[in-house]
């Protein structure tokens, strides 16, 4: 099945962050139901929108592994989030 992200990664983050999404709040919901300070996985990290709130938000008292299978957003991912963020492509086996 083709990916999508693939393509659309180009223009994903000035879609997203054109007004229509509120990421702060996003991480603050998230944040009320999390532990704050442990390890926290993300599958589908994309290009890290949300994780760099959580950071912002916590700081790094939170490890934060984000997984995708588009490499083009995690590229995104790794530029916006730098070192702290262990980023990893996940490859699918059929
Ligand atoms: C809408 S984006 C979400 C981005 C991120 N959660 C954020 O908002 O900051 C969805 C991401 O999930 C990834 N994804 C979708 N299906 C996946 C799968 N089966 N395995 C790994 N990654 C997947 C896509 O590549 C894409 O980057």
């Amino acid at each position: 099945m083709a990916n999508s992200y693939s393509a659309l990664s180009r223009h994903y983050d000035l879609i997203m962050t054109s007004g229509y999404y509120d990421y702060e709040a996003y991480a603050q919901a998230l944040l009320a139901e999390l532990d704050h300070h442990g390890d926290l996985l993300e599958l589908g990290v994309g290009t890290g929108l949300v994780c760099e709130r959580l950071l912002e938000l916590v700081g790094s008292d939170l490890r934060i592994t984000g997984i995708d299978h588009t490499k083009s957003m995690l590229t995104q991912a790794r530029a916006r989030l730098g070192d702290p963020v262990q980023l990893m492509h996940q490859t699918s086996r059929r």
